[in-house]
């Protein structure tokens, strides 16, 4: 293609240089200033919660969100293993323990049956790390009911799921803590940053605490507790607020982007596009697809043939318990002896992940160079296939 196509990157819609020339104006480019307060307050009435704390990334808003939930050194913290690093790394920043838990075929996200088995193991964790992968939602009806019947907190990593919802509610809104991530790839950017969002003061209080180098109120500087420097600067939350005014024809262009490749590769039987389930409505930040198992190309060869043509295509997170950083921690399947023998995984997001890639889904794309780039895909895959 003459254009190179991304899979997903930063979309300015236009205003975003309005609020950044505000701060300047009243120069309020350091430290915090109305575009933070402003952002936050935007984002709650977005997401329809009543406290947020704007933080300068996802991981930070997790590692601080761990922090509150009560997670401590030693402790268990389950996670799901289909997703990317910064999920789960802050449970290593706290000293805690990793247990990794399986996708379904479902939602390819945490499997609410894998979950009940890592009860069975581990009847105390911490905490749950559920993940919204690619933008769709966890299936919370079942994963809130184990998670309560045990008195676990869930901290809902939504960095990927900005717009999407379950059952007619905002991701966001699932964990007793939720954040979500401004990364340069995500839905909508601050050039990087997260938000935390609460139900309570005291959560919000002491999140803000420890974000801002845990600084006690005194005339001078008193700490009685390690902090983090971990807040979002103003003129990034200016950029926020810009993009949050997009983010609805953002969510309308990722979902238009997956219903095309819906439709180009509705006739052929060796690519399935992941689709929505009952009740979930997610934003299809990235548009993922899975190969057949007869199917000869695979996700690298569809990867390089879109490389060699200038479009940018992704493999699948790969889980984090076949991560070499996490080989010491403990994992749970979904699947017994039988379903492992038919399926030829150890487990379900091994499975997606060997078959597993994500499509451009950059929201600048036009409709045409989604039909090109489907093109491309479907033509790697049958000429793969005519060859003996
Ligand atoms: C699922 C998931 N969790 C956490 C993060 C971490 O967010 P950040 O990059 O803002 O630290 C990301 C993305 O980057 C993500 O995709």
């Amino acid at each position: 293609m003459d254009k190179h196509i991304y899979l997903s990157s930063p979309h300015m819609g236009g205003e975003e240089m309005k609020y950044i020339q505000e701060a300047f104006d009243t120069n309020w480019v350091a430290p915090l200033g109305k575009n933070v307060e402003m952002f936050e307050k935007e984002m709650c009435s977005y997401i329809g919660r009543p406290y947020a704390v704007a933080l300068s990334s996802g991981t930070a808003a997790i590692h601080l969100g761990l922090m509150c939930l009560g997670v401590k050194r030693d402790d268990i913290v389950f996670c799901s293993s289909f997703t990317f690093s910064g999920s789960c790394n802050p449970i290593a920043y706290i000293g805690a323990k990793p247990v990794f838990i399986d996708s379904d075929y479902k939602s390819f996200n945490m499997s609410p049956e894998a979950l009940r088995k890592a009860y069975e193991k581990y009847p105390e964790p911490a905490a749950i790390v559920v993940v919204n992968l690619y933008g769709q939602p966890a299936e919370y009806d079942e994963i809130k009911a184990i998670a309560k019947e045990h008195n676990t907190p869930i901290l809902e990593d939504s960095a990927e799921s900005l717009g999407a919802s379950y059952k007619g509610i905002q991701t966001g809104n699932f964990g007793d803590i939720s954040i979500f991530s401004f990364n340069g790839n995500k839905i909508i950017t601050t050039s990087g940053g997260g938000m935390l969002m609460c139900n309570d003061e005291a959560t919000y209080k002491k999140i803000m605490f420890w974000a801002t180098q845990a600084r006690e109120p005194f005339p001078w500087y008193q700490h009685n507790e390690i902090g983090y420097n971990y807040r979002m600067s103003n003129i990034c939350a200016g950029i926020g607020r810009g993009q949050l005014k997009v983010l609805s024809d953002r969510v309308a262009q990722k979902r238009k982007i997956h219903s095309i490749y819906l439709e180009c590769f509705k006739d052929n039987p060796f690519i399935e596009i992941e689709r929505e389930y009952e009740g979930a409505e997610p934003n299809f930040w990235l548009t993922f697809a899975t190969l057949t198992k007869n199917c000869k190309a695979t996700f690298m060869d569809i990867i390089q043939t879109l490389a060699a043509e200038n479009v940018e295509s992704r493999p699948a997170w790969k889980p984090m318990h076949l991560q070499p950083v996490f080989a010491d921690c403990d994992f749970i399947t979904q699947l017994d002896d039988k379903q492992k023998k038919e399926t030829g995984y150890e487990s379900v997001c091994e499975d997606i992940f060997s078959r597993g890639v994500c499509l451009p889904s950059d929201t600048k794309m036009t409709e045409e160079e989604v039909r090109a780039v489907a093109k491309i895909v479907n033509k790697a895959i049958y000429d793969k296939q005519s060859q003996r």
